[in-house]
């Protein structure tokens, strides 16, 4: 009964707010760029999704096509734990694909209490999210148990959350399990971070991707090296990360936004800049530059430092193009998408005033490329 008892003492902690969410998530991700080690990784993948939801313990299951089997070396405590592939609610999830979200786990008949007898740990309130690779197959799946707050039960918002985080550590897992491509998994995770940050505001994992691309081209049209272009791609995509950091109804609001919120909103320039600027790492000090300077304009009437023409790093230039342009293109919470028509008409009018005339140039004069990147990520695909 030790373990009841040492549960019961941490009922008291508290759900994350946005800005803890985003804390723990940075920490993460740079822990999580930082490991080469498979094992290792997945405990902190593991940690991670522990810390987002509150739960006492999360599990990163995978399973074994080999033996037919879901295993994890990840459980606190436990060194290795192997269950058949359909056994239990991880098994359920594996093989239906359906997240399982309940608040006890002994009133649920797909529920193994197998492993509680292994370990004399009491499961109650369960969050499990399958995994899936590149290709759509599932490969594992994220098992939270036992919510620590008063609720003790988990929440929608830790199901989406919890879910975002699945979606993407799939991706990684895969190439962490072939050994391979490591850097492509660091590319993954600052997708994530910068997906964290737009999926508050209903927009989706597609604009960051959209983003990236437009960005990359612009960089190679502007003349810049392959290499930094790839820079460029990997940190535009956390240029919203600080909207992590503004509360739902300003960021959700349907119409046009007050002063005031307006004035609220913009803050996600610098709160985006704070965080990332602690790193030595390339990608996240590009990073860092680019949340902070992509709102900024050529005539210096920007935020949040009103810099002006080439004060403006060339970064903060190249995302403000990308950025307005598929905000533009695509539908949001506060506007419909416009025609291609009135976005070039836009260009036009802001070269020299929001835009470097230069980068405006080259966007118009390859228009149709950008066009195509856009159909290539439609929202909708
Ligand atoms: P966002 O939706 O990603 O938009 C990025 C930028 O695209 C905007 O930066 C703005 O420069 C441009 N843009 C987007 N929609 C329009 C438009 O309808 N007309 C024009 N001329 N430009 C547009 P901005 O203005 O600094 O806004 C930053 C963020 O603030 C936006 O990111 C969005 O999240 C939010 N926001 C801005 N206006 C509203 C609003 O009226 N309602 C709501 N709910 N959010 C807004
Ligand atoms: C935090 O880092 O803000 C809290 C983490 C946790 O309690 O899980
Ligand atoms: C089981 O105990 O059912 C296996 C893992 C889980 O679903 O809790
Ligand atoms: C991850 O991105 O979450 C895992 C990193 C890796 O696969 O190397
Ligand atoms: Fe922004
Ligand atoms: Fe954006």
């Amino acid at each position: 009964m030790e373990n009841e008892y040492n549960l019961s003492l941490h009922k008291e902690k508290q759900d994350l707010s946005s800005d803890q969410l985003l804390q723990v998530i940075f920490d993460y991700a740079s822990k999580i760029a930082n490991e080469k080690d498979l094992d290792r990784l997945l405990m902190i993948m593991a940690d991670m999704g522990r810390e987002i939801v509150v739960a006492d313990r999360c599990t990163l299951w995978l399973v074994d096509q080999n033996k037919n089997e879901l295993w994890t070396k990840v459980a606190h405590k436990i060194d290795e734990i192997r269950i058949p592939s359909d056994s239990g609610l991880v098994g359920h999830a594996v093989q239906t694909g359906q997240p399982i979200y309940i608040d006890d786990a002994y009133g649920d008949e797909r529920f193994n209490a197998n492993v509680d007898k292994q370990t004399g740990y009491r499961t109650k309130a369960i969050l499990v999210i399958p995994i899936r690779n590149n290709d759509g197959e599932i490969v594992g799946a994220y098992q939270a148990i036992n919510k620590m707050t008063k609720a003790e039960k988990f929440s929608e918002k830790d199901l989406r959350t919890l879910t975002l985080a699945a979606s993407y550590t799939g991706k990684s897992l895969e190439s962490a399990l072939l050994a391979h491509e490591i850097e492509e998994t660091q590319k993954e995770i600052i997708f994530t971070m910068g997906e964290i940050g737009e999926s508050r505001s209903r927009e989706t994992g597609n604009h960051v991707k959209r983003v990236a691309e437009y960005s990359k081209l612009l960089a190679l049209l502007t003349g810049m090296s392959e290499t930094e272009a790839e820079l460029i791609k990997m940190a535009s995509p956390m240029h919203d990360i600080g909207k992590v950091a503004i509360p739902d109804s300003i960021l959700k609001k349907p119409g046009k936004l007050t002063k005031e919120e307006f004035d609220e909103m913009k803050t996600h320039a610098e709160v985006g800049y704070n965080l990332l600027k602690g790193s030595n790492r390339k990608i996240l000090r590009a990073a860092a530059v680019i949340a902070h300077e992509h709102h900024e304009k050529w005539n210096g009437q920007g935020y949040p430092n009103q810099l002006k023409g080439e004060e403006i790093h060339i970064y903060g230039r190249i995302t403000a193009i990308a950025d307005v342009f598929d905000a533009l293109a695509s539908d949001r919470v506060y506007k419909k998408a416009w025609d291609m028509e009135r976005i070039l008409n836009l260009f036009k009018d802001e070269k020299g005033e929001h835009f470097d005339p230069e980068l405006t140039d080259l966007f118009l004069e390859n228009f149709h490329s950008f066009v195509e990147i856009k159909d290539q990520y439609r929202d909708d695909s």
